[in-house]
């Protein structure tokens, strides 16, 4: 079967086919990156009109590659959580082609796109697993212990860890979206004269908070005005070095209350460096292992819900008379998939 998945719930339009017989992955990603730095963040608005004029062309240009629209199968796109505008241009898209085709078509939750993101890769994790979700819009620890059948574990109470980076990237007068570009300066040393909090550690649970990183930031910003390059990349350091400590710290103690031994991280502050390489440590210290999703496939991408979509269609499901979108979704709320294989 081959699957088209389309991803368009914020600021990238993510287009791949996926063929289950042969795992081949096709994608393509714009990102609109460029288009929302003058203003600091996503516009949601111009986010929806970037989606509607290069949906369609990179569908055209994919398919072209497969030898045309009759290769496909099914199709899978994001249903939500995100930006309502966004989520609409896909799922008017994916929906239309679908008609037009009349294919089975199926709309995916985006923070499934991201945990199973890691079963593309050699070595895939087995179920059960606990997965580390850390993206721009959501944070959470999630047991998983098979397709569709997650329970939050913890989450953030205020900014996700993608947005705090962002964040503080701005207060360094770094463009957005800062969170690479902090870590980037962050690495540049190995220590720091601040050191930052670990929020919400020093009592039980496993939820997040990381408005107060940001805050701490901010302090320090304003005692030390004008900031040199070194106070800037000090400021990086123990930022990254306090957020990387608290999701080590909580990451054990999932591990720990779930009894399992398999950590899996996806979205796209799972591709920082530091947190891959500590994590990578804390997992190998107690004999647990930890799965990454290739670095392209961290950050949205249409591959991920391509895959997500496979699995799901391969099992039956397929909402061809439901037209809607979910700017919120829980995880939890996902029905099970009971074979995972295709
Ligand atoms: O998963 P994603 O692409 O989009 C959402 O679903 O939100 O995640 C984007 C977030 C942004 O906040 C970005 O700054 C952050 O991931 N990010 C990073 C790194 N790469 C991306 N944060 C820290 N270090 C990185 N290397
Ligand atoms: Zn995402």
């Amino acid at each position: 079967m081959k699957v088209l998945g389309l991803e368009s719930s914020c600021d990238e339009t993510g287009i791949a086919i996926f063929d289950t017989k042969t795992g081949q992955m096709k994608h393509r990603l714009y990102s609109q990156i460029e288009r929302h730095r003058e203003y600091g963040g996503v516009v949601p608005e111009l986010a929806s009109r970037d989606h509607v004029i290069k949906a369609a062309p990179m569908i055209g240009e994919l398919l072209g590659e497969i030898g045309g629209v009759d290769e496909i199968d099914t199709i899978a796109y994001t249903r939500g959580p995100g930006l309502i505008g966004a989520l609409m241009v896909g799922a008017s898209i994916a929906r239309g082609l679908a008609w037009a085709l009349e294919k089975p078509v199926l709309g995916i939750h985006h923070m499934e796109g991201h945990l199973l993101a890691p079963l593309l890769e050699d070595n895939p994790p087995e179920f059960p697993f606990v997965a580390l979700l850390v993206s721009g819009g959501h944070t959470m620890l999630v047991e998983a212990c098979g397709i569709g059948n997650y329970h939050i574990l913890g989450e953030s109470l205020d900014d996700a860890v993608g947005e705090a980076f962002d964040k503080t990237a701005k207060l360094l007068d770094l463009p957005y979206p800062g969170g690479p570009l902090l870590a980037a300066l962050a690495d540049k040393v190995a220590t720091s004269r601040f050191k930052f909090p670990r929020p919400m550690t020093n009592r039980p649970g496993l939820d997040f908070s990381f408005s107060g990183l940001k805050t701490a930031a901010l302090n320090i910003v304003h005692q030390h005005s004008p900031l040199d390059e070194n106070l800037r990349t000090e400021i990086a350091f123990a930022f990254q070095h306090a957020v990387v400590d608290t999701l080590r710290i909580k990451c054990r103690r999932a591990l720990d209350q779930t009894g399992y031994s398999r950590l899996v991280i996806a979205g796209g502050v799972g591709a920082n460096r530091k947190l891959r390489q500590v994590l990578r440590q804390m997992a190998q210290e107690r004999g647990a292992q930890v799965f990454f999703p290739a670095p392209e496939y961290c950050t949205d991408n249409g591959a991920m819900i391509a895959y997500a979509g496979a699995l799901r269609l391969s099992a039956g499901e397929c909402d061809n008379n439901v037209f809607d979108v979910l700017p919120r979704w829980s995880i939890e709320e996902l029905g099970e998939v009971p074979d995972g294989s295709f």
